[in-house]
């Protein structure tokens, strides 16, 4: 026998039944993005290598290990499949010169790509729903968009999200914390780990992120960056709790909340489940003031965040959320050549009238035709035989009766079952 193909390790097929139920949870994220006034922006899923590098940093576990990167064979280009989102929109607003009249809330959806080991919550291939607000410089556009988040949690009907914040200064500031957190981890190199050692001199601030449970006390007693925050850091990180407040929304401030990406300054932040395991971060973010300059345009500040589509959803689910086919409103059920010929005009007439249609297809008996009417979970069957052919007539059966509503088919004109099935939906929608 012939093998088969199976996908991608860590890379997800999401069948129909799934894939209906994403499509209602992209519904909801575009209208509560659009009461938000955020606008789409479409970005390729191929970028070129240094495009990443650059923006989220050498020294990442994205860019050391994870990116999925290759040579263009037809000309030699470096090229990645994006690892995340924010540095291809910023490039994009860079090349189309987007942030030159006016400020942007802009948001993407679609795949990213990380080579990490698969677990639940963790692919290889995932999807995020991005946010990114350009030119704004004040606090108050952090402050919004997290507080977005907890309105997105409560349209979701998700609750026990919650919400770690943190800062991370100005690049001087973090200079000075990095000097005092290289001497002090230098004080104490026998208690680092092969991970920590590496990263002593390229990138110490991500030895606060280790989870390796030996060096805990250590992080726990190193040099803390607030400690070296100036008056203007300091205000903004205030600025953006004083609007929390203000809405009534709890949050932790986690000194240890670092970021897995370079480009960060001052505002951080994640949104956590503790019903998700060890992938807990639904949503996260922050500020990045210095990447638009940093990608070769015009200084600008700028604020985001990313939501994993797949661990949102694991939770709506978790809630009790129902994934459930949405089911038609009609089935066509037809026999005899004339009847299928009229049986596919009334569909798509029926269809015009913004009526969902299932139009058997595959011949069968009568009877085998209505079984799947049934089970297909429509509304009405709509059945043509010779002899509705023949009076220009079909019959109209509805399949699931509701409180006064006859379980009684009915012949009517052929002209006249748009109209017949309307008032039945509205007759059923009022009781
Ligand atoms: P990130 O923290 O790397 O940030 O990813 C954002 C979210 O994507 C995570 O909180 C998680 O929910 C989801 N995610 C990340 N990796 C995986 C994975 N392997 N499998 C499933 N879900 C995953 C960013 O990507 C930034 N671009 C966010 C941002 C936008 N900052 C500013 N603007």
């Amino acid at each position: 026998m012939t093998p088969k193909i199976q996908s991608v390790r860590g890379m997800n097929d999401i069948l129909p039944d799934e894939a209906e139920f994403w499509e209602r949870f992209e519904e909801t994220i575009r209208s509560w993005l659009r009461s938000y006034a955020y606008r789409p922006i479409r970005l390729p899923i191929v970028e070129p290598t240094p495009l990443f590098k650059r923006a989220i940093g050498e020294v990442t576990d994205i860019v050391e290990k994870e990116m999925y990167s290759f040579i263009d064979s037809l000309n030699g280009e470096p090229l990645t499949l994006r690892p995340e989102g924010t540095a291809g929109c910023v490039r994009a607003v860079i090349q189309h010169n987007l942030i030159a009249q006016q400020p942007q809330r802009l948001y993407y959806m679609g795949q990213m790509f990380r080579h990490e080991r698969p677990q639940k919550g963790r692919y290889r291939q995932f999807y995020q729903v991005g946010v990114e607000a350009l030119g704004f410089p004040g606090p108050d556009i952090d402050a919004e968009q997290i507080l977005m988040g907890a309105r997105l949690w409560d349209d979701l009907g998700l609750d026990g999200i919650a919400l770690q914040l943190n800062t991370l200064g100005q690049p001087a500031e973090r200079a000075r914390h990095r000097s005092d957190l290289i001497s002090y981890f230098e004080q104490h190199s026998e208690m680092l780990d092969d991970d920590g050692r590496r990263r002593l001199y390229s990138n110490p601030l991500r030895i606060l992120d280790s989870k390796n449970p030996a060096l805990q006390e250590l992080i726990l007693g190193a040099p803390q960056l607030i400690d070296q925050l100036g008056a203007e850091s300091l205000a903004h990180f205030e600025g953006v709790q004083q609007v929390l407040r203000d809405a009534g929304q709890p949050f932790e401030i986690n000194p240890r909340l670092v970021r897995g990406l370079d480009y960060y300054n001052l505002t951080v932040f994640e949104w956590v489940s503790d019903r998700l395991g060890a992938q807990g971060t639904v949503c996260a973010g922050g500020r990045y003031d210095g990447l638009v300059q940093q990608l070769g345009g015009k200084p600008a500040p700028a604020c985001g965040f990313a939501m994993g589509v797949e661990r949102l959803i694991a939770l709506i689910r978790e809630a009790g959320g129902e994934a459930g086919a949405e089911p038609v409103d009609v089935y066509v059920v037809h026999q005899g050549q004339a009847a299928s010929r009229l049986a596919a005009r009334v569909a798509e007439g029926l269809r015009d009238q913004g009526i969902d249609v299932l139009f058997h297809c595959g011949g069968g008996s009568f009877k085998s035709q209505m079984k799947k009417a049934d089970a297909s979970g429509a509304s009405f069957a709509v059945i043509i035989g010779d002899d509705e052919a023949n009076a220009g007539e079909v019959t109209l059966k509805p399949l699931r009766p509701t409180g006064e509503q006859p379980n009684e088919q009915k012949r009517v004109s052929v002209d006249s079952v748009a109209d017949e099935i309307m008032s039945s939906i509205l007759d059923w929608e009022e009781s």
